[in-house]
């Protein structure tokens, strides 16, 4: 008697771990999902996709862009002036400085934004883009131009997702 009860227990084990890998059902992810989440999807008639296609080229969609540059830097095109950094105002002045840029090509920012916006414009950035934006005869990104390349590229990326 001794002997049979470790290989039964053994057994017991193996079939326990058997079930619970074939037969039980997956639990459902259902009841974790955060009701605020069910109830917004459920309201949604166009994909997220399809409304981040509609806001792209809005000035505070573009705006929001330039910030991200300006924080982050870039390194996604080829211009003969090689890749720009991020930081090179701080995180605090981005806006401004972006609001700046937008008013080169007749964009607006909603808010107020200082006047010395220009002046940081015009020391930290125009060295490359030039104090009119429009990018030292294509050394440099030309801010100016109706669509932003990192905007014209974003629109590519979804809409490719979109109609695959
Ligand atoms: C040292 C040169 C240099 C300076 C200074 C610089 N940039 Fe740039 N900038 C570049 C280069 C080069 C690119 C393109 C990089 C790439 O390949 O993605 C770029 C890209 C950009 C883009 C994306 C353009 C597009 O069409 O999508 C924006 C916006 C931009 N810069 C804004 C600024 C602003 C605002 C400042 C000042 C805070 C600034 N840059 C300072 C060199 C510079």
């Amino acid at each position: 008697m001794k002997n049979v009860f470790p290989p039964l227990l053994v057994l017991g084990v193996l079939l326990f771990a058997l079930y619970q890998t074939r037969y039980k059902k997956p639990e459902t992810t259902e009841e974790k999902v955060n009701p605020a989440y069910l109830e917004h999807t459920k309201k949604h008639t166009a994909s997220h996709i399809q409304e981040e296609l509609d806001r792209l080229h809005t000035d505070a969609y573009v705006k929001n862009y330039i910030v991200n540059v300006i924080k982050h830097g870039s390194n996604q095109f080829n211009f003969k002036g090689g890749e720009m950094e991020g930081g090179f105002v701080s995180s605090k002045d981005a806006p401004k400085v972006a609001c700046h840029v937008l008013s080169l090509s007749g964009k607006k920012c909603e808010e107020p934004y200082p006047e010395d916006a220009a002046m940081f414009y015009t020391s930290v950035c125009g060295g490359c883009h030039g104090d009119d934006g429009k990018g030292l005869g294509g050394t440099y990104p030309d801010l100016t131009r109706k669509t932003l390349l990192g905007i014209e590229k974003r629109e590519e990326f979804l809409k490719s997702l979109l109609y695959r």
